[in-house]
């Protein structure tokens, strides 16, 4: 994979970070850092299908089933909203981001996000936001399908059995651990790893211009040093 060629790119004064890569490998975490320092929104394109996969879990359909969801489109509503700088996730006008979180949802949007209509209806969504304004979003195709011109390309992963500790102490920390242990943690995520790198339509895989990092034994803050690096602006980290 090489790095990102900034002399072809072209932004028009945007500047757009693009970051893919599969569950819990840090993505979000450091996008939101990185989005703080830069002074620039954060969009998390997984909180997007993870409403559609509430929505179909609200309305007991199977997320799987194209047949099903396809209607259930036409009356469903998914945008973002920004509360102290934070992206808030609405549901047909209902805040749901504190409930999108959940194993179920998550299994939900691993689903729903295979199926082309839904991707469709979203990418719009997501590409408006891009015209608008400098950002970092992240996702599964966001450097391959979203905003392939986006001029900084990512691709962060670790391991799996890292990013299943990481989850495992995350619900610890929140108390929403339940009867979950770590190896069923470990098999959701190799479970979603498989569903989002094997779809047919925008599966997870690294942009051949993507600078990939693999977090397995870095720090958050290595990450974002290591990204704003990339940025040119590692100054940023010693103001
Ligand atoms: O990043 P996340 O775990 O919140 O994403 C939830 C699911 O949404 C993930 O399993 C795959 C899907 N997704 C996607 O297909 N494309 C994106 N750009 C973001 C997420």
């Amino acid at each position: 994979m090489k790095q990102t060629d900034k002399t072809t790119c072209t932004d028009n004064g945007i500047i757009t970070v693009a970051i893919d890569g599969p569950a819990s490998s840090g993505k979000s975490t450091v996008a939101k850092r990185v989005s703080a320092l830069l002074n620039i929104i954060h969009v998390d394109t997984g909180a997007m299908y993870r409403a559609m996969g509430l929505k179909a879990v609200r309305c007991g359909i199977d997320p799987a089933d194209e047949a099903a969801v396809v209607p259930m489109l036409d009356t469903t509503d998914v945008s973002i909203g920004f509360v102290d700088g934070a992206q808030h996730i609405f549901l047909d006008g209902e805040d749901v981001n504190a409930l999108i979180r959940t194993e179920e949802v998550s299994q939900a949007a691993s689903k729903i996000s295979a199926l082309p209509p839904v991707r469709d209806k979203l990418l719009d969504l997501q590409r408006d936001l891009a015209k608008k304004q400098s950002l970092i979003m992240d996702g599964r195709d966001i450097c391959t399908v979203v905003l392939p011109d986006a001029k900084y390309k990512f691709y962060i992963s670790a391991s799996a059995e890292v990013r299943a500790e990481r989850r495992f102490l995350e619900y610890s920390d929140k108390g929403t651990l339940g009867d979950l242990t770590i190896e069923d943690i470990l098999q959701e995520i190799k479970q979603r790893d498989y569903r989002d790198m094997n779809r047919e339509v925008a599966p997870l895989r690294p942009a051949e211009d993507a600078v990939f990092i693999d977090t397995s034994y870095m720090t958050v803050d290595e990450v974002v040093s290591a990204v704003l690096a990339e940025l040119g602006m590692a100054s940023l980290l010693h103001i």
